[in-house]
């Protein structure tokens, strides 16, 4: 017996001039983007990419991404232990590419008198700065009510003025070589705020504002912006974050420990990179959902969010 669909034509014709087609064409588009991508790749030998709180995390794991692809990796941030610890984790890996040695730099992107003496640094290791990546950060655990101010200055400084004044430093090279990209690391709560993070949200808030303004500014020099929002993903984020009263917060979050990991978010990162993307999320459904309903439901959105922040868990005595 033979099969016929609806409009009379057998299964067999429908395999020979739309199954058949349509997967040879599937086959040659996924080879050629495999190719493309391999190529994209490799333009980053040999690039020098500086990477702001590389010593844990998701600085970390980029310094490996990038390092993986023969780039010249400047770790940093403030714990030079740490950088030392992550330099020799690099150089101990056996690899097909030809590698360069990472540079270990001290960095406190709170310290905005030091950051031109930072970069004068790199110039002297480096010559040249191809992409800066600003991640390094701290989160925030307390409530508006019970916060002190010289906490949201603080969180502002590392996040928002450390990451526009090195940026700013590594600028006019940029323009005058009319190539270079910059990366913000902002977060989901760049794009939405939840209760207990306000001055956290904020900081992300306003590098993705910095971050636009940016991009359309550096268009015509040549030079790429990619904002990065990533959503709960396993590294010591919530450990490190300050609370009302600047303490440390010193707690694993239940949902950054399910999280993403550090090494896929890093690889996302890399690929939206070299395809010169302007904008990447990199989280599960919910936080992107919440994004989703924020713009499209805001009366439902803070009538959740204040839901969840009652009883208020993180009041600081
Ligand atoms: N994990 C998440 O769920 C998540 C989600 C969204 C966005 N993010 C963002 O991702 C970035 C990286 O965080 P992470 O998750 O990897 O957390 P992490 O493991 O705590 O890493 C934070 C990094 O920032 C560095 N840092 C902190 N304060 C600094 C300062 N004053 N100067 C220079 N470096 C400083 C730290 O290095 P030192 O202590 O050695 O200075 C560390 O390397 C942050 O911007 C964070 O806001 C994280």
């Amino acid at each position: 017996m033979k099969f016929l669909f609806a409009d009379g034509q057998s299964a067999n014709w429908y395999f020979k001039y739309v199954g058949l087609p349509l997967s040879v064409g599937m086959a040659i588009y996924t080879l050629f983007s495999k190719l493309a991508d391999k190529r994209r790749r490799a333009a980053l030998r040999g690039k020098v990419v500086v990477i702001t709180g590389a010593s844990s995390g998701i600085g970390e794991a980029l310094a490996h991404a990038f390092y993986d692809q023969g780039s010249k990796v400047v770790l940093a941030a403030r714990r030079k232990t740490e950088l030392e610890r992550v330099k020799g984790d690099l150089q101990s890996k056996k690899l097909a590419v030809p590698t360069l040695e990472p540079v270990c730099i001290e960095l406190d992107l709170g310290d905005l008198d030091h950051i031109e003496d930072f970069s004068k640094k790199v110039y002297n290791a480096c010559g040249t700065v191809d992409i800066l990546i600003n991640n390094g950060g701290i989160s925030y655990r307390g409530n508006i009510l019970h916060s002190k101010m010289d906490v949201y200055q603080q969180i502002m400084n590392v996040n928002y003025f450390g990451s526009v004044a090195l940026t700013k430093a590594v600028l006019p090279k940029m323009v005058e070589n009319r190539s270079g990209h910059i990366v913000f690391i902002s977060s989901i709560q760049g794009l939405i705020a939840i209760p207990d993070r306000a001055a956290y949200a904020a900081t992300k808030h306003a590098i993705q504002a910095f971050g636009d303004s940016l991009r359309a500014e550096m268009y015509q020099h040549n030079v790429n912006v990619t904002m990065v929002s990533p959503g709960y993903i396993i590294t010591a984020v919530s450990l490190n974050a300050l609370t009302s009263s600047g303490e440390k917060h010193g707690v694993m979050d239940a949902a950054t420990a399910s999280g993403l990991t550090p090494q896929y978010t890093a690889e996302k990162i890399l690929d939206s990179v070299v395809k010169k993307e302007n904008d990447l999320v990199v989280s599960q459904f919910v936080p992107k959902f919440a994004v989703f309903i924020r713009h499209f439901a805001p009366s439902i959105y803070h009538y959740l969010m204040a839901k969840r922040a009652e009883p208020t868990k993180l009041t600081v005595k």
